[in-house]
């Protein structure tokens, strides 16, 4: 028995580290392959020395490019890595390029497909996100999913209940297994930011893309009291540069810096008063961290979080997004369920693959 999990993006990292962690306690072989869709330091290699990861066995270089030039070339690669490393099954984690094209390359070789974080939908087709987390659950063997939301939907799109397993989010696994290294990371005092501070990502096509979304965001944000910490994408870098804003946002309140590691990114969001972010992982690691969230989106595949009252959608509008920022100001946040914890997600999945496939 033996599995591949294919990853390429920095919150694809981030997701795996608990399965590898699993499988290797209970003899349970698993690899990863590297796309490369990401392929910065600060994008990648630092979150495979933080979370303690072995190398991939396989990275692909493939880069960044458009979306089929991207997604076709890795399906070359990885039918090419497949037919080498002979896999019983494959993993897929998330909804990137990277998650729809291992998902593709391997159901069309006849290799079962896992998806882990199946069955989420934000219900708007015109994100990459949404065609490649339907298209990766329409086409997996087995589908792992963080919610009983997700599991119901997945059913009422006619998928075999038996294929359907609800397991929780390996995310939030992660974020308990770390919650020690984010008490001794010193990001906070490296930046001299004081306690009143909110942390700001951007990187989602819709807003980094169409200009009056970035411009409205970033003017919006500039006005607020608080200094913004913004560890800033590298697409978004480029965006702000062409469009102008670099040169406002650098003599404004808003801290851009680098992409940060994990445990820092996870002290911003839990020190902070207030996240705001387009970010899906960021969203549910506010929630988990006891920080309310404002989404920069018109839409959410985390919807729990909404409903339970610590996320509010925003999209790129001047007028909401400061409505959000005073509403939460006022506080009196209370928090009963966590919608995504089911005990244990890794150790489901890795017991159910184990059962599976064996
Ligand atoms: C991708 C995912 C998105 C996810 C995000 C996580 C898709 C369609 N999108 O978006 O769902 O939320 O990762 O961060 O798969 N770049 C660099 N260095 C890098 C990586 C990217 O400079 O290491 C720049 C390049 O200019 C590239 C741009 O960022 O063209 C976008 O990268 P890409 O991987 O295509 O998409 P993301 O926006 O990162
Ligand atoms: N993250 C990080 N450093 C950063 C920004 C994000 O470690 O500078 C982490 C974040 O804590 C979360 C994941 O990266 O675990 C989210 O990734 P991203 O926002 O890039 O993608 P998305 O979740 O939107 O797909």
């Amino acid at each position: 028995m033996y599995a591949v999990i294919v990853i390429g993006t920095r919150p694809q990292i981030i997701k795996t580290a608990p399965l590898l962690r699993e499988a290797e306690s209970r003899g349970f072989d698993l690899d990863v392959v590297h796309t490369g869709q990401h392929y910065d330091y600060e994008m990648s290699k630092i979150f495979f020395k933080e979370l303690s990861m072995p190398d991939p066995v396989s990275n692909l270089g493939v880069g960044s490019g458009s979306h089929g030039l991207q997604t076709g070339k890795m399906m070359i690669e990885l039918e090419n890595v497949f037919n080498k490393l002979k896999p019983d099954v494959v993993l897929v984690p998330g909804d990137t390029n990277s998650t729809l094209a291992g998902a593709l390359a391997a159901s069309k070789m006849g290799i079962p497909v896992a998806h882990v974080e199946s069955g989420c939908r934000s219900f708007d087709m015109g994100m990459p996100e949404e065609v490649n987390r339907r298209l990766t659950d329409h086409c997996s063997d087995l589908l792992f999913c963080v919610s009983e939301w997700a599991r119901t939907q997945l059913l009422k799109e006619s998928i075999e209940s038996d294929r359907v397993l609800l397991v929780g989010d390996t995310m939030y696994e992660s974020v308990q297994a770390h919650r020690g290294d984010v008490d001794s990371d010193d990001i906070l005092e490296k930046l001299g930011v004081d306690e009143d501070y909110f942390v700001l990502t951007v990187h989602r096509a819709e807003n980094t893309d169409i200009e009056v979304r970035l411009r409205n965001i970033f003017e919006t944000v500039m006005d607020f009291d608080e200094e913004i910490v913004f560890p800033c994408h590298p697409r978004t870098r480029k965006r702000l540069v062409e469009s102008g804003l670099m040169e406002k946002i650098e003599g404004s309140k808003v801290r851009l810096v680098e992409p940060v590691g994990y445990y820092s990114m996870l002290r911003l969001i839990r020190d902070a008063e207030m996240v705001l972010t387009d970010s899906g992982g960021v969203q549910k690691e506010a929630f988990w961290l006891d920080t309310p969230c404002v989404t920069l989106r018109d839409n959410t595949e985390w919807r729990e979080t909404v409903e339970l009252g610590w996320n509010r959608l925003v999209g790129a509008e001047p007028r909401l997004i400061r409505k959000a920022v005073e509403d939460f100001r006022s506080g009196g946040l209370r928090k009963s369920v966590n919608p995504y914890d089911f005990g244990g997600a890794s150790e489901k999945i890795v017991e159910e693959l184990m059962q599976s496939f064996d």
